[in-house]
């Protein structure tokens, strides 16, 4: 069965007041980096996979893109996202990104924001993305890093002072399932290579045209000296594609 986390009330209430749920993209680390990865979207047909609350869907109508779909399994999820959306161009899917249907060539752009390391494998992923995009249509996604999500712990070694001294990883090559903690509950998240997420975007078809691995920008460092240690490992994947 597939997972359905953010349905679960005391996950919810925690990713709720999360600073990237109530303030939004702004408020989200790697929004500049998957910001500058998006195509112009006036006139776009646009897919949003594990949408969330919306907030990319709303940004993809800002941009002038003519309709956008979101999908996400969370009944919660889409019906934040509902509330939070006046716009007849936006709809919103409830449903596993496993299982939507789309037909063939039907967006401009695909988007997904940090759900794919939620999903057990990735290369149907690219194949259902492959078919419902039109020819040179792009595909921008992020996802946890895989030296982020290689171990269970995906936490940092302290030293006996509680100092973060590095960020271990471990178990790289041993791709699958990673039981480990996010906010309040424990999660499934699955680990792959980079190598693995580069492959099976291009033994389906897609060219790949740009790698960035999450940096805090300069005025997130200004704001929160903390993020400072972002530079010392990378959170986030982010890849654009095109078909
Ligand atoms: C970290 S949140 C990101 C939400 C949104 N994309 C954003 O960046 O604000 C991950 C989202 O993926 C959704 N999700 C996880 N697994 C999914 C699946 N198999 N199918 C559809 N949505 C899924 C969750 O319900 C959740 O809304």
């Amino acid at each position: 069965m597939k997972q359905n986390k953010y349905d679960n009330p005391s996950f919810f209430s925690a990713y709720e007041q999360m600073p990237r749920s109530v303030k939004g993209l702004e408020a989200a680390g790697e929004w500049h980096i998957l910001k500058a990865l998006i195509p112009k979207l006036e006139g776009k047909n646009v897919l949003d996979l594990g949408c969330g609350f919306g907030w990319h869907c709303r940004y993809a109508r800002e941009q002038h893109a003519s309709c956008v779909t979101g999908v996400d399994i969370s009944e919660k999820m889409i019906q934040r996202a509902r509330e939070m959306t006046n716009d007849p161009s936006i709809s919103y899917i409830r449903g596993p990104i496993e299982d939507v249907d789309f037909s063939n060539s039907q967006f401009d752009v695909v988007i997904s924001s940090l759900a794919f390391h939620y999903i057990k494998s990735f290369k149907p992923i690219c194949e259902k993305v492959y078919d419902c995009l039109k020819p040179g249509g792009t595909f921008v996604f992020s996802v946890e890093h895989p030296i982020f999500t290689s171990r269970s712990e995906q936490d940092w070694h302290l030293d006996e002072l509680g100092n973060r001294v590095h960020w271990p990883v471990d178990n790289y090559q041993i791709e699958g399932v990673r039981d480990t903690t996010f906010l309040t509950e424990n999660v499934t998240k699955y680990h792959r290579m980079i190598s693995t997420y580069m492959n099976d975007l291009t033994d389906t078809g897609f060219m790949i045209k740009k790698v960035n691995e999450s940096v805090p920008s300069d005025e997130m460092l200004k704001k929160t000296p903390e993020m400072q240690d972002e530079n010392r490992r990378p959170m986030f994947l982010l890849l654009s594609v095109e078909k």
